[in-house]
């Protein structure tokens, strides 16, 4: 630790620090930035006056960090030192250095809109281009602007464009660390491989069998690549003749592995053996590895894609940039001269490459990112014209716009409503917050909270995620309970209740081949969906009768209702001609029921005529995953708003956001039902009352 390059420019970084209030930092990989910084503003009095905070785009991240830097500092994690991710917050009063996700920073930002708690703000890893780190640069800008601010807000980068971020914040300094990288030799193949995965483990095994001593870091592009690559070269290690060569350790590194797994690459290898770290592009610029001296590269990434002109996601394995290629054969030359194996040809990387990654923001759905501008109240925010680092397309602001506008979280003017803004509360997609919201009318909060819960755990649900166990979700349907033929939603609330029936216990999981971490995650992010919920709404709230539902008589009507009011803009028609389903709504397109679903087709051998879909994702054909029947009568008046709509009306009224027009007002004031979650909290109160009175003062003077 003690030679980290960063430490030796600690006083230069405090001195620029005391003198601007926004500094860039960037240093190569390795080189201290996310564990040091925060330690030396701390030495040098920053956490007298507020909490450090530091930024991360990745969750794992977050917490790795967090354990390391407790760690160094001699202290528990969660006191001193504490993290905070979305469904799970390690940090107490004591805290002084906390690591949280973008996500995190940007919910805080809500209920306390100068982040006055904390005294620095350091946005890590900028370089990655997070959604969120984007639009957290947009708000310290605004920040840091205010009179009475003395944050001081620090930006660090792996890549060495400083040059761009700086300008945005009116050229503020850059302090660049130099790296102390040794030379990569960097091996091109002839041509490109017919299966990368065989060509890695090929790779894998010449430097294994000819090289010197010296970890391998192999990049995949995912979680099934990166388990097949692991047992594949787990078999071939082993089918070497003994004594031939070192002892060999594998180790898988990516976002969903279990903590205690993530750990292990962090400890350095047993003497005489060889480590092989199998992991996703996070090993690229997030999690440092020490002891790495060859990179074996595939060239690929996997990239979660959104088309705001067909609302289709898309998780596309594409080309890796330029700068990402850099990175990955950086990480051989961290601890002597390494070797950077590119299963590529030259003329690839220099034609083909683009040289950096398209940020996040213009690859995104923006639903979730325009309710949240929409609801912080800043007087001068106009969406449309908000300070982007880089402007994401009109095309999927408006896109944003219409999916809020169908599920009423703004009104036909482009205002955030009474629902928009308890959405905007919760710690979820619009989608799953407004069918919560729905259900608390119409009395069936409890089931949806499970199948919210359930639907954020999803990942992690069925043991092994590759089609096969996607398939036997479905067959062993003896077992496990089938949604009644309503769909995926419900048979995720039947899976929990079954399990809550069974007390909970794990090898019941276990017997249903559901992974027991997913189903205790669940659980756990249902209470504190319920906590969550309870505070907004000030009061007990239905979250326990109808626990479970009475099954085989059970039709989940109200359930289903919710879902449809919160899936408004994911909704399908049944075309009998075209074995399939027609999307309602501005992108009308034919699509499919996911092989994987329950959803059944009824006594006379019909689907149903209308659906809702969690998702839709173009592989082979576009097929909606996460399906839910719902009735006609629920869906039409959702689909007629579409008629209203006037797109220039709906981001016409941005401008005025944070201002209550006479809709706004008639709304708020109109009587709710007993229990209401979309009440807010006092200062929330006394905002519509001041809005209220601006009202009535204009009013009175025309
Ligand atoms: O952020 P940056 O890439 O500049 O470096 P860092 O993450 O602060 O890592 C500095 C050093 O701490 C590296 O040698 C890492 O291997 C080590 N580290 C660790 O051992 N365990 C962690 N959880 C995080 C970092
Ligand atoms: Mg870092």
């Amino acid at each position: 630790m003690a030679d980290l390059p960063i430490l030796k420019f600690e006083e230069k970084i405090v001195e620029t620090v005391e003198k601007n209030p926004v500094v860039v930092v960037i240093g190569e990989t390795g080189s201290g930035k996310s564990t040091q910084l925060s330690q030396i503003l701390h030495r040098s009095g920053y956490t007298k006056s507020g909490i450090i905070a530091v930024t991360q785009p990745r969750r794992v991240a977050a917490v790795s960090v967090a354990r390391r830097v407790a760690h160094e500092l001699g202290v528990q994690l969660g006191e001193e030192v504490g993290y905070a991710i979305r469904f799970e917050d390690r940090t107490s009063d004591k805290t002084i250095i906390k690591y949280l996700t973008d996500g995190c920073l940007l919910r805080e930002s809500l209920s306390n809109p100068e982040l006055n708690q904390y005294s620095v703000i350091i946005l890590d890893e900028a370089h990655e281009r997070s959604l969120n780190t984007d639009i957290l640069l947009g708000l310290m800008k605004r920040l840091v602007r205010m009179d009475s601010s003395s944050l001081k807000v620090l930006i660090t980068s792996a890549t060495l464009d400083g040059g761009k971020v700086s300008r945005f914040f009116s050229n503020c300094p850059v302090l660049t660390v130099p790296g102390k990288l040794f030379p990569v030799e960097v091996l091109y193949s002839r041509e490109r491989p017919k299966s990368y995965i065989e060509s890695s483990l090929k790779t894998a095994l010449d430097i294994h069998i000819r090289e010197p001593r010296g970890d391998v870091l192999i990049f995949m592009t995912g979680q099934d690549d990166i388990e097949k690559m692991v047992s594949k070269l787990e078999e071939k290690v082993q089918s070497l003749e003994e004594g031939s060569c070192m002892d060999a350790l594998i180790l898988p590194l990516h976002g969903s592995l279990p903590p205690e797994m993530q750990v292990r690459v962090f400890s350095p290898a047993p003497s005489n053996c060889r480590r092989f770290i199998v992991a996703t592009n996070i090993a690229e610029t997030s999690l440092t590895v020490d002891g790495v001296v060859y990179v074996i590269d595939s060239g690929y990434v996997k990239q979660r894609q959104y088309n705001p002109s067909t609302g289709m996601y898309s998780l596309d394995v594409v080309q890796i940039s330029r700068v990402q290629a850099d990175q990955r054969a950086g990480r051989a030359g961290r601890t002597c001269p390494g070797k950077c194996y590119r299963l590529y040809p030259s003329a690839v990387y220099h034609e083909e490459f683009l040289d950096a990654t398209i940020p996040e923001i213009q690859r995104s759905s923006l639903a979730g990112t325009v309710l949240y501008l929409k609801s912080l109240d800043l007087p001068d925010i106009n969406i449309l014209k908000f300070d982007f680092l880089d402007q994401p397309s009109s095309e999927s602001l408006e896109d944003a716009l219409k999916q809020l506008y169908l599920i009423d979280a703004i009104d036909e003017n482009g205002l955030i409503t009474h629902i928009g803004r308890t959405m905007s509360e919760l710690p979820l997609e619009p989608s799953l917050s407004r069918t919560l919201i729905e259900a608390n009318e119409l009395g069936c909060l409890s089931q949806a909270l499970t199948v919210t819960a359930m639907l954020s755990a999803e990942t992690t649900l069925i043991s092994t995620r590759s089609k096969n166990s996607e398939k036997k979700r479905k067959r062993s349907s003896s077992d496990l309970p089938d949604g009644s033929g309503w769909g995926d939603h419900i048979q995720l609330l039947q899976i929990y209740e079954k399990w809550d029936r069974a007390n909970y216990d794990p090898q019941w999981c276990i017997d249903n081949n559901l992974q027991v971490r997913g189903m205790m995650f669940t659980k756990d992010v249902r209470k504190q969906l319920c906590q969550i919920l309870q505070k907004i709404a000030k009061g007990p709230l239905d979250v326990q009768s109808n626990r479970r539902s009475k099954e085989k008589t059970d039709d989940y009507k109200s359930l289903r209702r919710a879902l449809c009011a919160g899936y408004g803009n994911q909704l399908a028609e049944r075309k009998i001609h075209h074995n399939g389903y027609r999307t309602l709504g501005y992108k009308s397109q034919l699509v499919q029921v996911h092989p994987s679903s329950v959803l059944e087709m009824d006594e006379d051998g019909n689907m149903p005529n209308y659906v809702v879909y969690h998702e839709l994702i173009a592989t082979s054909r576009p097929f909606m995953r996460n399906v839910c029947a719902v009735e006609m009568s629920w869906a039409i008046p959702i689909s007629r708003k579409l008629e209203k709509m006037d797109v220039n009306k709906l981001s016409g009224g941005s401008s005025a956001s944070g201002e209550y027009g006479p809709k706004g007002d008639e709304q708020l004031g109109s009587p709710k039902k007993e229990v209401d979650i979309s009440k807010s909290p006092d200062d929330h109160d006394s905002r519509i009352q001041a809005a209220r009175e601006r009202f009535l003062a204009r009013k009175s003077k025309k």
